[in-house]
């Protein structure tokens, strides 16, 4: 039984409590794609983690895997396994030989691009990890690859290929002084450092046979997706997006087994009732418009702690947009969805979803595959009737029957318009503050 877990919007759906609520029947996690940039908070009895590259389950203590469509910054690695160690977990995390590794120059390199756009509408607003340039790398036949780092003369013989192209891109194109990250030497002996800790901890892996063979012996696997469907390369609103595919068929090509296997099991939607988004691009339900407008997001901000997880920036909150999750519910096609944050919504003055989107003067349920023209889009609100604040705790502990009626009315029409069932719904960060439905392991 396979289990994928898909950000549906722009990322930060939620998506790490619901690999923590259900990772409790998997015995393997596995991350298909993205890398550092992914903040995935896990709140067990009170007490939080923050995850950026170790796989959810790690809190559970399951096998984490980071498969091959991940990018690995061992420095954040290492530095995070250290960090759960010192909270008294034991995490167990495997890397694919194939996966290719953030070097130091990629970081910069994000940076430095990032910084060139700044006063054009170009820019992407990355997390600065390196993620975009280091898929440069890999699509581009240059990259360094975790395999890499357990041979040093492998890894030197690349390096000396690469090092000198980067170092160019910086002092000639940029006109920048290239530093350490560019030092060849220094950078065979971090990075074969990094590789002898790999082997001596027995964590890395072929990726694809490992889950095969575990399969086989009939384990649960869970797919743990990071980012979300509009930031996909492919699917997202290119070129405000990542350089990955968070959507459910990265499963197939980032882990190494087949789409059928994927399809066999459960694709789970994770959606956050309302929008968030941390970077630039379009959002055609952003709450902008006018101080009312201001006003509420400020308060939804605040109440649904919208501060990105990795970088801390401030969160951009709209409603709810329907075209956004047509779209998909369409491209990973999901058999379920969950709902987060219902419990945020709650008591505010008015309730509104984009249910369509108005171009050129008519109406769409789904959304155009430019950019430019989405950004044209303006959405066609539907208001919903509010509910109030109610004990969450006592609502978590009684079920769906207990949620007040106009928010089962709102899932009831999320659910109704993708055509998926609802299997759990978030009303607050904690791994009990969840109204359970379906256990996706249990279909
Ligand atoms: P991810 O990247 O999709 O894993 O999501 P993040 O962890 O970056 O952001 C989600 C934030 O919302 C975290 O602080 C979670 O603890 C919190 N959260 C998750 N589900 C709920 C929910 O149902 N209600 C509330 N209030 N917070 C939630
Ligand atoms: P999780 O897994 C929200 C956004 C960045 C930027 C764009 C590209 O926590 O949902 P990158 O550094 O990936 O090249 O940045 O993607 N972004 C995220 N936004 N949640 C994330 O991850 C994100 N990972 C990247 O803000 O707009
Ligand atoms: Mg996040």
């Amino acid at each position: 039984m396979t289990v994928t877990i898909v950000g549906s919007q722009l990322g930060d759906e939620g998506k790490g409590a619901l690999v923590d609520l259900w990772g409790g029947d998997a015995d393997i996690v596995v991350r298909y794609q993205g890398g550092d940039n992914a903040g995935h908070t896990v709140v067990e009895d009170g007490e939080e983690y923050k995850l950026s590259l170790v796989p959810s389950g790690a809190v559970r203590d399951k096998v984490g895997v980071l498969g091959n469509g991940c990018v690995i910054n061992p420095r954040t690695l290492f530095s995070e396994l250290d960090d759960l160690r010192e909270r008294g977990l034991e995490p167990d995390v495997r890397l694919a030989k194939r996966a290719h590794v953030i070097m130091p120059y990629h970081r910069r390199l994000d940076n430095i691009e990032e910084e060139a756009k700044a006063d054009s509408d170009l820019t992407v607003g990355t997390t600065g990890r390196g993620i975009g340039p280091t898929y440069e790398d890999k699509a581009g036949r240059r990259g360094i690859r975790v395999g890499d780092l357990l041979d040093p003369e492998v890894l030197r013989q690349r390096l000396e290929y690469v090092v000198p192209q980067k170092r160019a891109v910086i002092e000639d194109v940029y006109g920048l002084e290239a530093g350490e990250e560019c030092d060849i030497e220094a950078l065979v002996e971090e990075f074969t450092e990094f590789g002898r800790r790999l082997s001596e901890e027995d964590m890395v892996v072929n990726c694809g046979d490992f889950l095969a063979e575990r399969r086989d012996a009939g384990e649960n696997v869970m797919f743990e997706g990071a980012q979300g469907t509009l930031i996909d390369i492919d699917h997202g609103s290119y070129p405000y997006v990542t350089s990955s595919n968070p959507t459910a068929g990265g499963a197939s090509t980032g882990t190494g087994l087949g789409p059928t296997v994927v399809g066999q099991g459960e694709v789970v939607g994770i959606v956050k009732a309302y929008l968030s988004r941390v970077g630039e691009g379009p959002m055609p339900t952003e709450l902008k418009d006018d101080d009312r407008d201001e006003e509420l997001a400020d308060y939804i901000r605040e109440k649904g702690g919208e501060f990105g997880t990795v970088t801390g920036r401030p969160r951009r909150i709209g409603w709810l947009d329907l075209p956004m999750l047509r779209h998909a519910a369409r491209v990973s096609g999901f058999t379920g969805i969950a709902v987060n944050h219902l419990d945020v919504l709650a008591g505010l003055d008015e309730v509104k979803v984009g249910h369509a989107y108005e171009l050129d003067g008519e109406e769409r349920l789904t959304m155009p595959a430019t950019t430019e023209r989405w950004a044209e889009c303006e959405p066609v609100l539907k208001e919903f009737e509010t509910w109030p604040e109610v004990d969450w705790t006592e609502v978590a502990e009684e079920g769906y029957e207990a949620l007040p009626d106009a928010a089962q009315d709102y899932l009831e029409y999320i659910s109704d318009e993708l055509d998926v069932p609802v299997y759990a719904v978030g009303i607050g960060p904690d791994r009990e503050q969840t109204v359970h439905l379906e256990n996706p392991f249990d279909k």
